[in-house]
């Protein structure tokens, strides 16, 4: 099915700031997968693992506010690796497609470039916990975040941040895309989603090709 870096498997990933559609849009590529025959692992950061889950919980809880920057990325890096190692590497040995919701492309640019830990820094971070895992196609849903954050019910530990801060998430985002734009797809995340998924389903029809 596929010759990349992870075959026999393949590895995509939705990135974007709060309510900027990954989930929704995950949702709706692993059903145009499954209904053309592939087998896919639909997955999610930070977690995927209970080990990773649990994490999460201590990432995304208000009552830890404050919490140590480097802590938070050691955190992420952590789930990632027992996610990376125990889920995402033996589905993609089996040959399924790996469709996850957010990666290291969300560190690089929330710890990274956020708050300021250096871009380099958190993606040798990443890379350590992985064993070098990298995904074969990711997905940028780029919106505004006053846009994206509208679209949110009750906010989070992260979503809770100011304005200006998830403007240079987005900003982050951005650039990491631009750094390897063979291996990015960035859409205006302000289109209607059956658009957005429409045009996600073809380019990646293609990859799989
Ligand atoms: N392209 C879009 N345009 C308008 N609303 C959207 C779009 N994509 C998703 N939504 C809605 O915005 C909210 C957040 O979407 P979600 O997929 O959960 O975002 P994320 O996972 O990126 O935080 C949901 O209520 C969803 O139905
Ligand atoms: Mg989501």
């Amino acid at each position: 099915m596929s010759d990349g870096p992870n075959a026999p498997g393949f590895f995509i990933v939705f990135e974007g700031g709060e309510g900027a559609g990954k989930s929704t849009q995950a949702a709706a590529l692993t059903d145009a997968l499954v209904a053309r025959g592939h087998r896919v692992t639909r997955t999610r950061e930070p977690g995927g693992t209970p080990a990773a889950e649990a994490i999460r919980a201590i990432l995304l809880d208000p009552a830890h506010e404050g919490l140590d920057d480097r802590a938070e990325a050691l955190l992420f890096a952590a789930a990632r690796g027992d996610h990376a190692q125990r889920v995402i590497r033996p589905a993609l040995l089996r040959g399924d497609v790996v469709v996850c919701d957010r990666f290291m492309d969300s560190s690089i640019a929330y710890q990274g470039v956020a708050r300021g830990l250096g871009t380099q820094t958190v993606a040798d971070l990443s890379l350590w916990a992985t064993g070098g895992l990298l995904p074969d196609l990711t997905v940028v849903l780029d919106v505004d975040p006053q846009i994206g954050l509208a679209r949110v019910a009750s906010p989070d530990r992260l979503e809770a941040e100011p304005l200006e801060w998830h403007r240079r998430v987005r900003e982050g985002f951005i650039e990491i895309a631009r750094r390897a734009p063979h291996r990015y797809l960035v859409l205006d995340a302000g289109r209607p989603p059956e658009d957005l998924a429409t045009e996600v389903a073809v380019v990646v029809d293609g990859l799989l090709a």
